[in-house]
């Protein structure tokens, strides 16, 4: 019977374009969701809207997209940016262990779920800023 196995192979092909789309879907910066989730989270929150008074929003700052946030993850930030803010947390811990694959990847999340206009940073772009930034005391 040739017509079951035709409806078969357009069941077969719906199922594998399903798949793509699928695919296609979910985030491609899947280690940076990770990482967020694990380390950066519980202070941003996950839609990176911060804490109210306490924790600075992620999803409306002026600074993501800036090289900046390359040091600001690796070396932590100390009421520099907020000094006259109301925020009441006024130290982000350093990360100082996270590797600059690991920074760029953070990076390419936060501003794929926030900036989709930035476009995506590559690791040597956030090593050459990483190498501009060293300790901070
Ligand atoms: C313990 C809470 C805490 C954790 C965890 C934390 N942050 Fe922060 N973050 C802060 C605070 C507080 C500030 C503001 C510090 C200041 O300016 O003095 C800040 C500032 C920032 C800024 C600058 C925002 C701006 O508009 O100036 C960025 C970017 C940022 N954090 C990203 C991250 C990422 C990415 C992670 C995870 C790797 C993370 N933070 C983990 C508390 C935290």
């Amino acid at each position: 019977m040739p017509g079951i196995k035709n409806k078969h192979s357009i069941y077969a092909i719906f199922l594998v374009l399903s798949l793509i789309v699928i695919s296609c879907n979910s985030t491609p910066y899947m280690q940076g969701q990770r990482l967020y989730t694990a380390k950066c989270q519980n202070c941003h929150m996950e839609d990176g809207s911060g804490l109210a008074a306490l924790i600075p929003p992620l999803n409306s700052s002026r600074l993501l997209g800036s090289p900046a946030v390359a040091c600001i993850l690796k070396n932590g930030i100390r009421d520099t940016l907020f000094k006259d803010s109301t925020f009441l947390v006024r130290e982000m811990p350093s990360f100082a262990s996270l590797s600059t694959t690991e920074v760029t990847n953070i990076i390419n999340y936060i501003n794929h779920s926030w900036y989709p206009q930035f476009k995506e940073i590559n690791i040597l772009e956030v090593k050459a800023v990483l190498d501009t930034c060293q300790q901070r005391n």
